[in-house]
């Protein structure tokens, strides 16, 4: 995949697969499937780190992430979230920022909200970078949103985000990620762009769709969003996995024969 190919996809009407990723070992085994692209998320910070939210997410933290998840899946297209504040700087500062996420691997950033960040996005996209925007419940600003709620519910809040969505268009972005909002105004705002939209808890009408790894595969033993759907039973599979082992060596059925050295 490319930027072009995105594009395409969504002239086509075919969907836009996308999974978060954030280490070597998970990224290989997404390296062989066909998922469209991965992203790096901010999420890293709750998932791989155990923080209650994604404002603990560092710029190295990352770039960390990112280059292991590059080593894993070198094939796939990779984007990087920019995390809290770090492109809330002087010009000079957020570019140095996402320029060490594009050197760690990554072949596009992710930044929240379209207010006050359109001239960045324009700037990193003359500077060959491509941009991806997130709009709706943007979780950098849980402060300001009062908690993960809904967003776009109200008339003024619906209009607020079309008129988001259009800016990080103009500004050059090539996708934007529509979180958690009505399924309705998902699908205004999908046909209202030429860009296309990957949603994540924004209904089926979005030219693509996001699902945080842990969750999709079952994984996470904390939260459980709505709109998530969990494809397998991972936290099963694993300890199953966990008990038969310690059984073994309680049994002594491991280590066998073929498990030893000879000499
Ligand atoms: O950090 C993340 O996982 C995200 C997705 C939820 C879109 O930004």
């Amino acid at each position: 995949m490319n930027i072009f190919d995105f594009q395409k996809k969504k002239e086509n009407n075919e969907k836009i697969s996308m999974i978060t990723c954030y280490d070597y070992t998970s990224a290989r085994i997404i390296s062989e499937t066909s998922i469209d692209c991965i992203l790096v998320g901010d999420s890293v910070a709750m998932t791989m780190h155990g923080y209650k939210d994604t404002l603990s997410a560092t710029l190295s933290m990352m770039a960390f992430h990112t280059a292991a998840v590059a080593r894993g899946a070198p094939k796939k297209f990779l984007i990087s979230d920019m995390p809290f504040l770090s492109y809330r700087k002087s010009l000079s500062k957020n570019v140095s920022a996402a320029q060490e996420l594009m050197q760690s691997g990554a072949q596009a950033v992710k930044l929240e909200c379209a207010q006050g960040n359109v001239n960045l996005i324009k700037h990193l996209v003359e500077s060959g970078i491509p941009v991806v925007g997130h709009i709706g419940l943007t979780p950098q600003f849980i402060h300001m949103l009062g908690g993960y709620k809904i967003q776009g519910r109200t008339d003024e809040s619906a209009t607020r985000l079309k008129e988001e969505a259009l800016l990080l268009q103009e500004a050059g972005c090539f996708l934007v990620v529509l979180e958690c909002i009505p399924a309705i105004l998902a699908k205004e705002i999908t046909a209202s762009l030429s860009i296309p939209t990957i949603g994540i808890g924004a209904g089926s009408h979005t030219d693509g769709q996001v699902l945080v790894f842990q969750d999709l595969l079952g994984l996470n033993t904390d939260l459980h969003p709505k709109f998530v759907k969990k494809f397998i039973d991972g936290q099963t599979h694993f300890k199953t996995g966990i008990e038969e082992y310690i059984q073994a060596i309680k049994t002594g059925e491991f280590p066998q024969h073929e498990h030893c050295f000879e000499n």
